[in-house]
């Protein structure tokens, strides 16, 4: 191994155009540089021109947002805010889910396995250092054939042995900075296996693997910059290495089972997730909910267990302002009969029901949960009719549960209420609902202003009873 290697920026690279052939820019710019490539030179290439001479744009414009891409956004929304960082828009996820081949993580910024098996933020999408407002640049398909295709029209050219190697730069988990990284490789092999070897004091490496072509992007970053220093192709020089043909990034790719990070985090993710569900009342961003995002966390509702799997689960939707204030103001003339009728003061029930009001009509969403009971068993006896009463209560509750859940991996707070079931017959009558139908909960529904508070929960021996 060397003692000593030269890094040098190419001055003068001009931007590049779709179409434009990379390997007479380089050549070009070498000769600029007043540079002979010598056997076993290496180039490196920022990706972001590699994607520039493919066409690897796209126009943020012209994306549609999925409802995926819309929840994805919700969510990363919500914890930027928090962060006090701006976010990416839902066109901008949309593209990042486009190149992506599964989501790992979506936290002020989305962590992708890019469909290259790639594991960086959001897909290696970049914004910097493209012409246009709305432009943006994607990962070459494949950064093995891109830098194969240049090396092979470099060496035709000078009939010299080098290696070519395309560079992006990724953050860390654990550590602040981005680093280079090697997207795809030519005539250079991506690691050095040291497995085998003997240190200074004799002892046998079991487990050194040098990521050469990694350390190679990094040092070249040094003199690419990130910012407009403009220089996309460096030279190394002097760094000795074996000429490998066939060599690929992909044989330092960790494959799923051997990641030690990526295993666990759906189930941390999913514990998490039931301890952060609150019930949210009150106040809402003013910012309106697609209702196709609520449709699907209606589809994840769907899924909850029931009784005979009967799923005997309705939603409605309380979407007209006029039907909605009619139903709450018939719903609070009962509560404010009821309330009397326990002898409340007037100024207490005038509070309750301003309350009910402000939280029924202030929520963005208020849907309302009903069972079918023609969806229920039927028996000779009445016991057993009441105990299948309770087994579709307890599975539309399933349902709601699933639901509610399914609102806060999108991002939504929501609160359970069961108004509707003290008033049964005025929802029933005011909404010309089947007969079949009991309403069960209304479920309020927003995007949160606030983090909720924990509320307290008995401890574990109080709720495990031993018999
Ligand atoms: C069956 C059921 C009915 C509920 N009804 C109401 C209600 O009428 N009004 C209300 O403010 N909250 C209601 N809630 C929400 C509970 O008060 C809330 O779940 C509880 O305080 C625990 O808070 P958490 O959901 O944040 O853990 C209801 C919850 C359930 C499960």
């Amino acid at each position: 191994m060397q003692n000593k290697i030269e890094v040098i920026g190419l001055q003068g690279v001009p931007l590049i155009k779709p179409g434009e052939d990379l390997s007479k820019v380089i050549l070009q710019a070498l000769n600029s540089n007043k540079i002979d490539l010598n056997n076993g030179d290496i180039l490196l290439i920022a990706q972001t021109i590699i994607s520039k001479s493919l066409g690897r744009l796209r126009n943020l414009k012209g994306i549609k947002p999925s409802g995926r891409a819309l929840s994805i956004f919700n969510i990363i929304a919500q914890k930027a805010r928090s962060k006090n960082i701006s976010t990416k828009t839902p066109e901008h996820i949309q593209a990042i889910l486009d190149e992506s081949k599964e989501v790992i993580k979506a936290e002020h910024v989305l962590i992708t396995e890019t469909k290259q098996g790639f594991i960086c933020a959001n897909s290696g999408i970049d914004k910097s250092n493209i012409e246009g407002e709305d432009t943006i640049s994607l990962l070459p398909e494949n950064s093995d054939l891109e830098a194969k295709k240049i090396r092979d029209a470099l060496k035709k050219a000078t009939n010299k042995e080098i290696a070519i190697i395309i560079t992006d730069s990724f953050g860390r988990p654990f550590r602040e900075g981005a680093i280079g990284v090697a997207l795809g490789i030519s005539g250079i092999h991506p690691v050095i296996d040291k497995r085998g070897a003997f240190d200074l004091f004799g002892h046998e490496l079991q487990s050194t693997i040098i990521g050469q072509a990694d350390n190679l992007a990094s040092a070249a970053q040094l003199v690419m910059g990130e910012a407009n220093e403009g220089i996309p192709i460096v030279l190394i020089r002097g760094y000795g290495f074996d000429v490998t043909e066939n060599a690929s990034i992909n044989a330092i790719l960790r494959n799923k089972d051997d990641d030690l990070f990526r295993n666990k985090n759906f189930l941390e993710n999913f514990i998490y997730l039931l301890k952060k569900r609150r019930s949210y009342k009150l106040d809402f961003i003013s910012k309106e909910i697609e209702k196709r995002i609520i449709e699907n966390c209606i589809d994840i509702a769907r899924w909850a267990p029931s009784a005979h799997n009967s799923q005997l689960w309705r939603y409605i939707f309380l979407d007209d302002p006029q039907k909605r204030l009619e139903l709450i103001e018939k719903i609070n003339e009962k509560l404010r009969n009821d309330l009397r009728n326990d002898l409340k003061n007037e100024e207490f029930i005038e509070n309750k029901i301003n309350k009910t009001r402000v939280q029924f009509l202030q929520a963005p969403c208020l849907i309302l949960s009903c069972a079918d009971t023609g969806d229920l068993e039927n028996y000779s006896d009445k016991e057993r009719s009441e105990n299948e009463f309770i087994l579709g209560v307890q599975s539309v509750s399933a349902s709601i549960m699933y639901f509610l859940l399914a609102l806060e991996v999108n991002g939504l707070a929501a609160c359970w209420y069961s108004a509707p079931l003290f008033s049964k017959e005025i929802v029933k009558k005011t909404l010309n609902l089947p007969e079949n139908f009991i309403p069960m909960a209304f479920i309020t529904i927003g995007y949160p202003l606030k983090e909720q508070k924990l509320p307290a929960r008995k401890g574990l021996s109080e709720i495990i009873f031993k018999v």
